[in-house]
């Protein structure tokens, strides 16, 4: 048992739950406005978040091709070994490299931070996706609304141990079932060109082309090597591309459980709701950093060779870490088995007394009008304010605003909440002319507004900005603003 946190009941038993996203705790969520709400988030000095979210290539090229060079060497000794017993020791990690490490690449890969180069993001992920079972369109949107709406009944499509658990479910995870069955029935499904009402919760009908070309590429893939299998006699090309799911599944429900089972459900601050457990250098290599799960889930925008440097300024705010895997199964696993007889227990976390750290407080990011507009010109702030590719937070009449300076020193300004969900861009960061939003990676071109990465499907409405006189000046719609 974790030293820091304790099993509490819930003192009067929850009516049952019902964990579908078309269900009524889907229409409750929304109605106590758990849905698309605000989070928590420990405070971070601005310079620090902004040296945080800066994004390289480097780590996660190292790290990729020594995942490559490892699966491709493991899979010629099996191959080569192939008929002997010999073969079970490479297979056997050819299998969980496959199966299993691939879980936390797709993830990496698909918040679009792992790399700082998008294509090579796009093009992990969409072979992690496949490795791992997962439909990589279906999975993008899920994932979305994971972050969205964590661990709420109702709304995240990710909550893998919901109450009561299902212990032989969750024993058969570690052997990638049921999952398998279920990819399959739902590649077939959209085969067909049809989604499940589930599905059409979070995916935008704008993107159902690309689930139905995806799992046809799937059915394809897997055809093949079905065919290949058969023509040459052998189970050799399924036991590369299939079956390690079966074999090698086990270590991806031995970190992931850690993420959020056993914890609180329905509560905005993923202190609650998410653990940080330290793990060693290998498996923090094969895991990619998730295990700094609290810190991913506040601030998704922090690349995972940056997550301990987080976790190092946020610590003081975060419940105690989970000092190895060990630990944090013995909390997770007596949690979930006695939730099994009272779906009312879970494991409460113990939060810090609040701390306010320089330049961290959210308000002090927020900038206000000085004064009366001038010939339509509301002054913000001066110059020095807004450094070269920055962004900051204007507020004025109940609306907000962001307002951003390029790297070549030009400004603009949109709106400052994010067309897709409940964020305020100025979180975000700035990468050449885009804006990236910070609660799911969606992008927007900062000079016109529109759309340039999803979820973000939706243009913002843009402003004009100018600096004059070391002050930087906002102009609002209603304002004629002179030039
Ligand atoms: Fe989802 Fe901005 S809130 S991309």
């Amino acid at each position: 048992m974790a030293q820091d946190s304790t099993l509490l009941p819930i003192r009067a038993s929850p009516p049952k739950l019902d964990y579908s996203l078309t269900g009524v705790n889907s229409h409750l969520a929304v109605e106590q406005g758990l849905a698309e709400a605000d989070w928590y988030q420990c405070p971070v000095p601005r310079e620090t978040m902004r040296k945080l979210l800066e994004r390289r290539d480097g780590p996660a090229l190292r790290d990729t091709i020594i995942w490559f060079a490892l699966i491709i060497g493991l899979g010629w000794f099996t191959y080569a070994l192939w008929g002997t017993w010999w073969a079970i020791l490479p297979y056997t990690l050819y299998a969980v490299l496959y199966a299993s490490t691939s879980d936390s690449r797709w993830h990496e890969a698909g918040h679009g931070t792992a790399f700082k180069t998008d294509w090579m993001n796009n093009a992990l992920y969409e072979i992690a996706s496949f490795m791992v079972m997962r439909e990589s369109a279906v999975w993008r949107w899920s994932h979305t609304r994971h972050h969205s709406d964590t661990i709420i009944v109702g709304r995240d499509p990710e909550i893998a141990v919901p109450r009561p658990p299902d212990i032989r479910g969750m024993i058969l995870t570690f052997f990638g079932l049921p999952g398998i069955p279920k990819y399959f029935r739902n590649v077939l499904l959209h085969c067909t060109g049809r989604l499940t009402p589930e599905e059409k919760t979070f995916i935008p009908e704008s993107e159902y082309e690309k689930v139905i070309l995806r799992a046809r590429i799937y059915l394809v893939i897997y055809g093949g090597v079905v065919a290949f299998a058969i023509c040459e006699r052998s189970i050799l090309p399924l036991m590369f591309i299939g079956l390690p799911t079966l074999y090698g599944s086990w270590l991806m429900p031995v970190y992931g459980n850690t993420q959020h089972a056993g914890l609180a459900e329905n509560v905005l601050d993923h202190r609650l709701n998410c653990r940080t457990v330290q793990m060693n250098l290998v498996n923090r290599y094969l895991y990619w950093n998730m295990n700094y799960h609290v810190e991913h889930h506040m601030f998704p925008l922090v690349p995972y060779h940056n997550l301990p440097k987080l976790h190092e300024v946020v610590k003081s705010d975060m419940p105690p870490t989970y000092p190895s895997i060990w630990n944090a199964w013995c909390e997770l696993a007596p949690a979930v088995l006695r939730q099994v007889k009272d779906p009312a227990y879970y494991v409460e976390r113990k939060l810090p007394t609040p701390t306010v750290r320089g330049d961290a407080t959210p308000a002090s990011h927020i900038f206000t009008a000085k004064g009366q507009a001038v010939d339509g010109w509301l002054e913000v702030c001066v110059s020095e304010f807004l450094k070269p590719e920055e962004v900051i937070r204007f507020d004025q009449d109940g609306q907000t605003y962001a307002i951003y300076r390029l790297a070549g020193g030009e400004l603009h300004a949109t709106d400052g909440n994010c067309t897709h969900g409940n964020a305020h861009l100025a979180d975000g960061l700035v990468k050449g002319k885009l804006i990236e939003c910070p609660k799911h990676n969606g992008r927007f071109d900062i000079t016109d507004g529109s759309p340039q990465r999803k979820p973000a499907c939706i243009a913002l409405k843009t402003y004009k900005a100018r600096e004059h006189d070391g002050k930087i000046f906002l102009a609002l719609p209603s304002s004629n603003a002179a030039p």
